[in-house]
């Protein structure tokens, strides 16, 4: 539950949302736990589930048995197939719809911001989108659904089926470099916004974690909202310490109230 003093600083992000001319949002997991995706770094978070070496791209090259895990991760699939954009996401997409979001900046890779509606030409995803498959041998990209319907009772992960290839899912393995073209946009739009908000990032992973800094080194107004403290809490100029969905549920709201008295 938010408390009197997070009504202050609602109010207080409603009106810079207001004056702001371009707005970025920065998200991280915690923007999905209210849809029941579990985050990286929280208490029972996914680390404490799955094994990080698994992630990283030299062991998922060299060892065929960590293929087959990601292959059977990717089969099990319902951490993300299942999963609905939360008021958070909702609240996003309603500041696209009134024309006060330029972009969102995302490190999630389970498809919850185009699913709530935001134009996904404003969605910069800096770890990739467990929506694909990639070949690894001539980049060829595959829904992940398709492979799933065609090879669902495989024992082995498949191989691309252009050029025998190994696939891999979309999103960037500890170890691999971020889509550079991606990262290059993102780092532009947080460093000519005058507003960014940070909504569930524990921001301890680079250089995504970077964009917070480059936007107030760029003079802009930042937020951030999360429900622990993390390392740019010192530089922001509000920061919520509660959940997102209502956070960004009451901001929004406080927001259309502002901007009909102005019309
Ligand atoms: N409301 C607000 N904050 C929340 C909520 C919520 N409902 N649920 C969780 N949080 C906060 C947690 O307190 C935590 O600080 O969200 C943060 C999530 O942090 P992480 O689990 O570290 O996730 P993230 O910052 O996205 O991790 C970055 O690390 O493992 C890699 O590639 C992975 O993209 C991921 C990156
Ligand atoms: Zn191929």
């Amino acid at each position: 539950m938010t408390d009197l003093l997070d009504e202050k600083r609602i109010g207080r992000v409603a009106e810079m949302i207001a004056k702001a001319r371009d707005v970025v949002v920065f998200t991280g997991a915690g923007i999905s736990t209210e849809s029941g995706i579990p985050d990286f770094r929280s208490p029972g978070g996914f680390w404490t589930k799955f094994d990080p070496e698994d992630f990283t791209i030299t062991r998922f090259l060299e060892n065929p048995e960590t293929r087959r895990k990601q292959w059977r991760f990717l089969l099990s699939g319902d951490l993300f197939r299942d999963a609905s954009p939360n008021r958070a996401h909702q609240a996003i997409a309603a500041l696209e719809a009134m024309g006060k979001l330029d972009c969102i900046i995302t490190q999630n890779i389970d498809n919850l911001h185009e699913k709530a509606g935001n134009d996904p030409e404003r969605v910069f995803e800096l770890h990739g989108n467990m929506r694909w498959v990639r070949c690894l041998d001539c980049g060829e990209r595959f829904p992940v659904e398709e492979i799933l319907e065609r090879h669902r009772s495989a024992e082995d992960p498949p191989p691309c089926g252009g050029c025998g290839g190994i696939l891999k899912p979309d999103v960037v393995f500890f170890g691999e470099a971020l889509p550079d073209e991606t990262l290059r946009e993102a780092t532009r739009r947080a460093s000519r916004c005058d507003l960014l908000i940070v909504i569930g990032s524990s921001l301890v992973v680079y250089p995504a974690a970077y964009m917070p800094l480059y936007a107030k080194q760029s003079g802009a107004g930042l937020v951030i909202v999360n429900w622990t403290p993390t390392p740019a809490d010192g530089i922001a100029d509000v920061v919520i310490h509660a959940a997102a969905g209502e956070v960004m549920e009451r901001i929004v709201a406080d927001l259309r109230r502002r901007l009909d008295r102005c019309v």
